[in-house]
């Protein structure tokens, strides 16, 4: 999710790139880095922390001045976010400078082939391993565009790179495989980017890259191959969001725009989980197999959404491994005394790394003896750095307050981790494992599948603003989708708005409901029959007490129609997945009703996006 730009032209390059930085910079904020030609020599200034610290050592120790030169915006993944770890990155003969953005799948292999070839690294990350590969691929075959083509043909996995050659001025070169760039065509100058808000200050006229193509760019030309090197075609057209809704992608907020990022951030997050012999595998493990297979007991610690995402882990985690699994809310597990040991392992969850309350929860659960695995999205954030291994969401920035891709990366990232802990203990065949592994890498496209019908869901919502009471229902991992459902609506539209357990209506949330209550119910797949007539004869309870039924069931599940006033169709997926692509419809309703209220949807009032006191 990192922010890249590259330029040609007659301006002075660095203040173009910081230009553009700036821009990028809800992107990711983690480090900057300028990389310049003069005179044949690379010239590089990076610095860890936001764009202010590079501005602040640029101002201190200027660049020459220079027409060409490339820029990075850091949201770290592969390597903790310090200076040596900021791009650009160089080659170790200093030929190259080279950003990226996205993740090398197979960076451990090619990393260590460059080794044994005498190339020595500096940092730690996946991008390097992308420039020293460049660089090697240079000095063979002498020309920048064809080594970067090789280079792209040997990597794995989603990146964007954009480099320059000492030895080559005025030229850059960019390919992108699942990861985004755009082409800036200006007049006597061009750029490429992470997206259009880099360039808008200078032109409008932009160029969306296709798959796996690789561009060449300078002052006056653009070309575009594949990465074989024929040409190729890519779709030009003209920019007509002011640099505000462009740094918003086009959308109205960030939040709106961080629901449609799902699918990415989905893919991204389940992207590089396996090693060479096709076993899962965390991020940062610093705890041994035979201590996994001891534990007894399995804790999961969260706040907010977070928390949420623990609920359903307590569902797969204990189906898929049979260790029993609580989940508790951080902010209440440390005052009531509880039962953990050196055979606890402890599973936290934070989008940010760093809510005090989780924090404090597995210091205390780390006294007592208990392991502890972060699930975060924040690399290099404290709970991470606290914990025994990580496994880390790649959603990117979270911008809006409200978690929306946080909370569906979190899930994923559940599952993934699930799915492990079932390996080491060999509780699942692999066959097992491989099967829900396939499933999940469905998910983007289901989740997209979801938001294609947004208008629907928009219309329901806007259709709803004169509506001040909300109850939503669920079972088993349904119910706390419905939770979460609530809660984002409570956060967004400032409105009431409960989730219940299904089974637990009669027990008293019946009595709230009547002709103006609605009521959305998460039905599990038609497939789960005891659990889904269940779930529709709770339907039928509240619909006879007036209430509008909002129906989110699996598409084609005709038992559910009778009995609903609005139905939201989901596409197929097993029960304990089903959260990810319930959740969706629930973010677009809240978000749009919140909108349609007038109220600010990134920052809605008295939240905080990481609630750092206690
Ligand atoms: C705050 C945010 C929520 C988030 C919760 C936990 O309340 O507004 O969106 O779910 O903190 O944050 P964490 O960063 O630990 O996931």
């Amino acid at each position: 999710m990192c922010g890249i730009i590259g330029y040609s032209g007659p301006q002075e390059a660095v203040s173009v790139l910081l230009d553009g930085l700036a821009h990028m910079e809800y992107r990711g904020y983690d480090s900057a880095g300028v990389a310049v030609e003069v005179d044949g020599v690379l010239r590089v200034a990076k610095k860890a922390g936001k764009l202010a610290n590079l501005r602040a050592e640029l101002e201190a120790r200027p660049l020459p001045p220079s027409h060409v030169g490339i820029g990075h915006t850091r949201w770290a993944t592969h390597g903790g976010p310090t200076d040596l770890n900021a791009h650009p990155h160089m080659s170790s003969d200093g030929r190259i400078a080279l950003v990226h953005n996205g993740i090398v799948e197979n960076h451990a292999a090619i990393r260590a082939a460059l080794e044994e070839r005498g190339v020595e690294f500096t940092s730690q990350t996946d991008s390097e391993v992308a420039a020293q590969l460049l660089g090697v691929e240079l000095a063979a075959r002498g020309d920048l565009a064809e080594a970067l083509r090789a280079c792209c043909r040997a990597l794995q996995g989603a990146f964007t790179l954009v480099a320059i050659d000492a030895q080559d001025p005025g030229r850059v070169v960019a390919a992108r495989r699942s990861s985004p760039l755009v082409v800036g065509v200006g007049d006597g100058e061009n750029f490429v980017a992470s997206d259009v808000a880099a360039f808008i200050n200078h032109t409008r006229d932009a160029i969306e890259l296709g798959q796996d193509q690789v561009v060449v760019i300078t002052p006056d030309s653009v070309e575009i191959t594949d990465f074989d090197g024929a040409p190729a075609q890519a779709r030009p057209y003209r920019v007509e969001w002011d640099a505000s809704t462009a740094e918003k992608g086009g959308y109205d907020w960030f939040m709106r725009k961080e629901i449609f990022e799902q699918p990415r951030a989905i893919a991204d997050t389940l992207l590089g989980r396996h090693d060479e012999r096709g076993q899962l595998t965390l991020d940062e493990v610093r705890i041994g197999p035979e201590e996994l297979r001891r534990v007894d007991k399995i804790v999961v610690l969260a706040c907010g959404t977070a928390f949420y995402a623990g609920m359903v882990a307590k569902y797969a985690i204990e189906h898929w491994t049979r260790v029993p699994c609580e989940v508790e809310l951080a902010s209440e597990f440390r005052y009531r005394d509880p039962i953990v040991d050196g055979r606890t392992l402890c599973i936290t969850i934070s989008q940010s790394g760093e809510t005090m309350d989780t924090l404090m929860a597995i210091r205390y659960a780390r006294e007592q003896g208990a392991k502890v695995i972060a699930i975060c999205n924040t690399n290099g954030s404290t709970i991470p750095r606290e914990s025994d291994a990580v496994i880390y969401t790649h959603a990117g920035p979270e911008i809006g307050v409200a978690s929306t891709k946080g909370f569906t990366t979190q899930l994923v990232a559940c599952y993934l981790l699930g799915l492990f802990l079932a390996q080491v203990r060999g509780t699942l065949y692999g066959d097992e494992i491989q099967r829900v592994t396939d499933e999940l890498a469905m998910l983007p496209e289901l989740v997209q599948q979801v938001l294609d019908g947004a208008d629907d869901i928009y219309a329901l919502a806007r259709g709803m603003v004169h509506i001040e009471d909300f109850v939503f229902l669920g079972r088993h991992v349904g119910y706390p989708a419905a939770l979460e459902g609530a809660l984002k609506l409570k956060e967004l539209a400032y409105l009431h708005a409960e989730g219940f357990a299904a089974g637990e209506l009669k027990h008293g949330p019946i009595a709230i409901i009547d002709a103006r209550t609605p009521v959305f119910v998460v039905v599990p797949p038609a497939g789960r029959e005891q659990l889904h007539n269940k779930v529709v004869s709770n339907l039928q309870e509240v619909r006879a007490r007036g209430a509008k039924t909002i129906v989110l069931a699996e598409r084609g599940d005709t038992g559910v129609r009778p009995h609903a006033d609005a139905l939201i169709g989901l596409p197929r997926v097993s029960t304990l997945l089903q959260p990810v692509v319930a959740i969706v419809p629930l973010q677009l309703f809240a978000c749009e009703l919140a909108t349609a209220l007038g109220n600010d949807v990134d920052q809605p009032r008295n939240l905080a996006k990481s609630v750092t006191v206690e």
